[in-house]
């Protein structure tokens, strides 16, 4: 199975790197193109197996599936610049363009009789997919089970993957790719009030981030427990968090996490 990630950066390169891992696909398999030079070298330099061009048709070349991680203005242009042909997967990671967008394109670019079959999906995942701990989100058009699996599998390196509808995937993005900003507000903010309370920056930021990850795994590896069970057993009644806890609601903490994810979407 031969890969082509079109563009470099920040999601192209983690997704190589993710790939590279996997056990589905192997290095020399994976051909990544980019405009400037210093963004592959560097993803050579990591996985030296791998192909890299300046040229995205050369890429995607005999390409099974064809990744396309650009920003969403380059899109257009590289949907018009690439030749289709029948049986790829065209996996998309561009934000807020659906796949019903990309057909509308290509469309223009083939005469109806001359559209290549393909199978479309949509990819988000989020930054952590550098480090292998991303929540990707999937979605699909005219992908059968095994292809959707295929998908599934292949971007598991990344981090958990989840198939999503496409008309729920603004709500799956605010919630598992801008998250990640809104995780990290809060980590700030309360190593903020650490280091006020005269923590040092570096201890409080450690205390804060493990303090979020071991509430995260609670979760994660108990499904029959709820974040409202997690609370109750750390406040004790008449202690100090259920304290903090009440300060959140007179402040509209939770009120304001759910205006935020909503304004995302
Ligand atoms: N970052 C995130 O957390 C995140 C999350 C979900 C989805 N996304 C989506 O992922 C896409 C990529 O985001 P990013 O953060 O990876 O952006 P990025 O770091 O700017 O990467 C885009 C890459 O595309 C390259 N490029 C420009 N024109 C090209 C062309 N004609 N052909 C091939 N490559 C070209 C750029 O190369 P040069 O810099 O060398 O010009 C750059 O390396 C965006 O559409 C975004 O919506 C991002």
């Amino acid at each position: 199975m031969k890969i082509a990630i079109i563009g470099a950066g920040n999601m192209g390169s983690a997704i190589t790197r993710g790939l590279a891992r996997s056990k589905q696909v192997q290095p020399e398999d994976i051909t990544v193109s980019n405009p400037s030079q210093g963004k592959l070298d560097a993803l050579q330099a990591d996985i030296p197996d791998l192909t890299t061009t300046p040229s995205n048709i050369k890429a995607a070349g005999d390409a099974d599936i064809i990744i396309l991680a650009v920003k969403p203005w380059v899109l257009d242009d590289v949907l018009m610049e690439l030749p289709w042909r029948d049986g790829q997967m065209l996996a998309s990671v561009v934000a807020g363009r659906s796949i019903h967008s990309i057909v509308s394109i290509l469309s223009v670019k083939y005469e109806r009789t001359q559209m290549p079959d393909l199978t479309y999906f949509r990819i988000v995942p989020n930054t952590a997919a550098a480090i292998g701990q991303s929540m990707t989100l999937i979605s699909s058009m005219a992908a059968n089970p095994k292809q959707q699996q295929l998908m599934l599998d292949l971007l598991n390196p990344l981090g958990p993957t989840m198939l999503v509808p496409e008309d729920k995937l603004p709500a799956a993005t605010a919630l598992a790719s801008c998250g990640t900003a809104y995780a990290m507000r809060y980590i700030q903010a309360a190593t903020q009030a650490g280091i006020e309370l005269g923590l040092t920056p570096q201890d409080a930021l450690q205390m804060v981030t493990q303090c979020v990850m071991g509430a995260a795994a609670l979760l994660q590896d108990n499904p029959d427990t709820h974040p409202a069970t997690e609370i109750e057993k750390v406040c004790t009644p008449g202690g100090y968090t259920i304290r903090g806890i009440n300060e959140l609601e007179h402040a509209g903490f939770a009120s304001a996490i759910i205006r935020a994810i909503k304004a995302s979407v």
